[in-house]
């Protein structure tokens, strides 16, 4: 059975392929008409991290499927949707081509316009889905941390945040995965450091470990001292090549209490870490003259249940009101992907049907 979109807003498919999830939504002004996304965590789960070859296979056998149940889910057809729009930037060049392929296959068939979307910038749109209107008060400050990104940006115009820091090493999610590596804990990490670190008991000033600043001003941020911490901290000082390498001991030798404490202390440092640099910003930004009044905040790192509570204090303290997406929009969706392309459609922006997966992203 077929049934209209809501009358409200443009009606876009989007499509996002940019790492290890295949996913497909419908998405009518800022309403969520469907956000299907299959996950390939399990494929990945062995390597203790995303294999690109294993990826892109996996994208090629479940996109058609995922699309048709995106489009199942909204109730629609082909002829109610306004635009195709798909992340095409950054990612893994071989995942980001099977999106990028199939978005361009449906708009020449279709007839429809299609929009190629930065995946970092569509996770700064994912704090609108939902919400009643699609606007945003500028100027603001936005935070992006995920799997491969920690960014922070002042956006004056929502279709061009312009980047004031970023990491210089690790991304903040990369280094939870690592940190979860080194506990123990299954790929990917961030969830399962979260729920350790949430446990009753759990002591997050049992490890001292390093929130790096990097100069007295840097917007940027740096997350390999605190994973090197952690690493000596549970498995000891490295041994001389000479006498074997490795090290002293490794996390079997963790008790649970002391598992638990070395989450919580890693957690409480990286959020830390992160609210840091956004206090600098705020000071940065208000130094140029400008009165931001809202930190719009997403990516995978955002759904930490810790970082929640500390964005939200900071927000509290600052007078900002803080645009936070619900945890599965702050994980990899096309809803955030048809979300900005429905915004880039309005500004009168589309993409000739040769568009081109880029593995970098624009800013
Ligand atoms: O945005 P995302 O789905 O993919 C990228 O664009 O990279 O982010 C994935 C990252 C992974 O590193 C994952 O461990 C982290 O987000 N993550 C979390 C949590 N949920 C996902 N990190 C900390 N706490 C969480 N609850
Ligand atoms: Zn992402």
């Amino acid at each position: 059975m077929t049934r209209p979109l809501a009358d409200k807003g443009l009606a876009v498919l989007g499509i996002e392929s940019s790492c290890d999830e295949t996913a497909a939504a419908v998405v009518a002004g800022t309403a969520v008409r469907s956000s299907v996304v299959a996950t390939q965590h399990d494929l990945h789960a062995e390597y203790g991290g995303v294999v690109p070859e294993i990826a892109s296979r996996a994208h090629v056998e479940r996109m058609s499927p995922v699309i048709g149940r995106a489009l199942a889910e909204a109730g629609t057809d082909w002829q109610d949707l306004d635009a195709i729009a798909v992340g095409h930037r950054p990612g893994l060049i071989g995942s980001l081509l099977i999106g990028v392929a199939a978005a361009r296959g449906i708009a020449w068939a279709r007839g429809l316009p299609l929009i190629g979307v930065d995946h970092v910038h569509a996770h700064l749109s994912a704090g609108l889905l939902g919400r009643e209107t699609g606007t945003l008060e500028t100027p603001s400050l936005g935070l992006v941390v995920s799997g491969g990104h920690s960014s922070i940006y002042l956006i004056e115009d929502p279709l061009s945040p312009e980047r004031l820091g970023g990491t210089i090493d690790d991304a903040v999610g990369e280094a939870f995965d690592k940190a979860a590596a080194i506990l123990g804990l299954p790929h990917p990490g961030g969830p399962a450091i979260d729920a350790l670190a949430s446990r009753e008991g759990a002591d997050d000033r049992a490890l001292d470990l390093p929130v790096s600043r990097l100069g007295r001003e840097s917007l940027d941020f740096s997350f390999s001292g605190l994973k090197t911490a952690l690493l000596y901290a549970v498995r000891g000082k490295p041994r001389p090549r000479a006498e074997g390498g490795g090290f002293e001991r490794d996390h079997t030798s963790l008790s649970d209490q002391q598992r638990r404490d070395a989450a919580a202390s890693f957690q409480r440092a990286a959020s830390q870490a992160v609210t840091l640099k956004l206090r600098r910003s705020i000071e940065h930004v208000r130094s140029r003259g400008l009165r931001p009044r809202t930190l719009v905040a997403g990516g995978g790192v955002t759904a930490n249940s810790r970082l929640r509570r500390e964005l939200s204090e900071l927000c509290q303290a600052e007078s900002l009101t803080l645009m936070i997406p619900e945890p599965r929009y702050c994980v990899d969706n096309a809803a955030m992907i048809a979300l900005l392309g429905s915004l880039r459609l309005a500004a009168g922006h589309r993409d000739e049907l040769d568009l081109a997966p880029v593995p970098t992203t624009a800013c």
